[in-house]
């Protein structure tokens, strides 16, 4: 693997190993008690896709064409710094049909191992807990095995079903009601987070979650990926499903890099992002 990108923001503009480049962000570190450092990642196409349907799977994927090792490694790293991933119910349900991206990091392989003794040395434990948002509870718990070495956490609205919830409790899954009706707001779900003690928040679900994310204003940092491919296709995905945000919510660049070497024959804009004001 080609070992280095280019940054070209902050200037002046430098080679920068690739392998360590989102660790050195700290971002464990960045959170305070009463309110968590939250982070987002996206890997779009350069017109906006982040997910597209494709006749060999019956939910929408990341387009084989723009997801690459590069940006894996990254989201590794921003893994690697989080004591609590944010999923939805719908990543579990693609899980059991074996149509999810991959199991939940920190990933295990040899090639990321030294972002495993990382964690280790920031006095992290070894894997991140769960956070799972869902207001329809159709958690599917064969899906859940394999992470019964963490802390389960599923967030749903007040109104959600009684049935379900004593179900998943009666699994030692802890349920929190952050919401009006059957949704999640965001506003009533950080603070619950911060009490149990969270500090980094990586949410690596889709359009929906950081929607929720969004409208209660609690992002700090969007990692945004720009593969430059166009892709085309009538029903697509983009990183935000919801109403219009009112206001827009403006993004500052904090750090872009250039990636001449994935996907093959295109390349890739890293872009970090923090809100304006
Ligand atoms: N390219 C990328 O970087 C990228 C990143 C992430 C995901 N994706 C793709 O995006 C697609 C969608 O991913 P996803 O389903 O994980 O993400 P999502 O659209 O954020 O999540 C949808 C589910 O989350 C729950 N949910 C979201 N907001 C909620 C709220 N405020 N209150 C209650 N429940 C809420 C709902 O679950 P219930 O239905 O259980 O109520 C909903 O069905 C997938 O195809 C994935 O491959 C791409």
């Amino acid at each position: 693997m080609q070992k280095t990108i280019t940054r070209l923001y902050p200037l002046p503009g430098e080679q920068c190993p690739l392998e360590g480049l989102y660790l050195q962000h700290q971002l464990h570190t960045r959170g305070q008690a009463d309110r968590p450092f939250v982070y987002s990642n996206f890997i779009t196409s350069l017109d906006g896709r982040i997910a597209i349907r494709t006749s060999d799977h019956a939910t929408h994927t990341v387009p084989s064409s723009i997801g690459n090792p590069r940006d894996w490694r990254l989201y590794q790293e921003l893994a690697g710094q989080a004591d609590l991933l944010i999923t939805s119910g719908r990543f579990y349900r693609q899980s059991i049909m074996g149509e999810a991206q991959d199991i939940l990091p920190v990933d295990n392989k040899p090639a990321f191992a030294d972002i495993s003794e990382w964690r280790h040395k920031q006095g992290l434990r070894s894997q991140p807990d769960i956070a799972i948002i869902s207001g329809s509870l159709d958690i599917p718990l064969p899906a859940l095995e394999g992470y019964l070495d963490r802390r389960i956490l599923v967030i749903t609205g007040a109104e959600a079903d009684r049935e379900k919830v004593k179900d998943l409790q009666h699994h030692g899954i802890e349920v929190i009601h952050a919401g009006n009706g059957k949704q999640v707001d965001g506003r009533l779900m950080i603070p619950e987070l911060a009490t149990r003690g969270y500090r980094s928040i990586y949410a690596i679900a889709g359009p929906a979650v950081f929607y929720t994310l969004l409208k209660a204003r609690v992002v700090d940092r969007l990692y945004l990926t720009i593969a430059q491919q166009l892709l085309g296709g009538d029903v697509i995905d983009t990183l935000t499903s919801g109403p219009l945000l009112a206001p827009a919510q403006g993004m500052q660049l904090v750090q872009l890099y250039h990636d001449a070497h994935a996907p093959a024959n295109a390349g890739q804009l890293l872009g970090c992002f923090e809100p304006a004001g």
